[in-house]
């Protein structure tokens, strides 16, 4: 039996996409889940993604450490943003961190009542691909794309990982955005960066000097971690990689 793949574009047309038996992967390139998947490999202990800044606040008032983005830019007050390269810090080993974003945060909680919810960013994305084909479930890419709106890098992810399951015949697809990202990605895959040069979150982090953020978010494999949603908190998952 081959079990069924689908890419949704946007956290609003996620309704449409309703399976309650499926694990979704949520992916936000730029750059909340290659932050979360970074934060994993260093040795962070949970972390508790909130949607508004109001909750960020009150978590803040109970001592937690929060990070805290909006437009790219770390929010004043708040002890960190949504840098990948600031979860690569010592400090943040066996740490609980409360994390709100523009759009990674906001498509976790749209997602959070799905059988499970798993964390997807280039920088697991062969760990991802396989764990996924041990699973025996549908399986449904949830892009956080940019308020709401359609991006390129969450989409181009979304192919790469849909044609990984696609080509173990494990996975079929009746869902023409999965057939579209999948060609997205065929197409650009060779190089992404340049691909990516008129791509509006690209520019945006690139006006804030953040390329360095853009480099590695694309770059492929740097973490066997899959962080995932257990009651509301995002865990590394204990498996057995052997
Ligand atoms: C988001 O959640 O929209 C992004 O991750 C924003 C960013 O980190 O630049």
């Amino acid at each position: 039996m081959a079990y069924n793949v689908q890419v949704c574009f946007s956290p609003a047309s996620f309704p449409l996409f309703r399976d309650d038996e499926a694990i979704v992967v949520v992916i936000d390139v730029l750059r909340a889940t290659s932050a979360i998947c970074t934060a994993f490999e260093h040795g962070v202990k949970k972390i508790i993604p909130v949607s508004t800044l109001e909750e960020a606040f009150e978590y803040k008032k109970q001592g937690f450490l929060v990070a805290a983005e909006r437009d790219g830019s770390i929010v004043e007050g708040f002890n960190l943003g949504n840098s990948p390269f600031s979860y690569m810090d010592e400090a943040i080993k066996d740490k609980t961190i409360v994390l709100t974003t523009t759009n990674g945060t906001k498509a976790i909680n749209a997602a959070k009542n799905a059988h499970k919810v798993a964390i997807g960013s280039f920088l697991n994305l062969n760990t991802l691909a396989e764990w996924l084909c041990e699973q025996e479930r549908n399986v449904i890419l949830l892009c956080a794309g940019w308020k709401d709106k359609f991006n390129m890098e969450d989409s181009l992810f979304a192919g790469a990982l849909a044609e990984q399951l696609l080509i173990t015949k494990k996975f079929t697809s009746d869902c023409d955005s999965a057939r579209a990202s999948v060609h997205l990605w065929n197409f650009a895959s060779e190089d992404l960066y340049p691909f990516l040069r008129n791509s509006s979150h690209r520019n945006r982090l690139g006006r804030l000097n953040l390329d360095k953020d853009i480099r590695y978010c694309l770059t492929p494999n740097q973490t066997f971690c899959i962080p995932v949603l257990e009651e509301g908190v995002l865990i590394k998952l204990e498996k057995d990689l052997a």
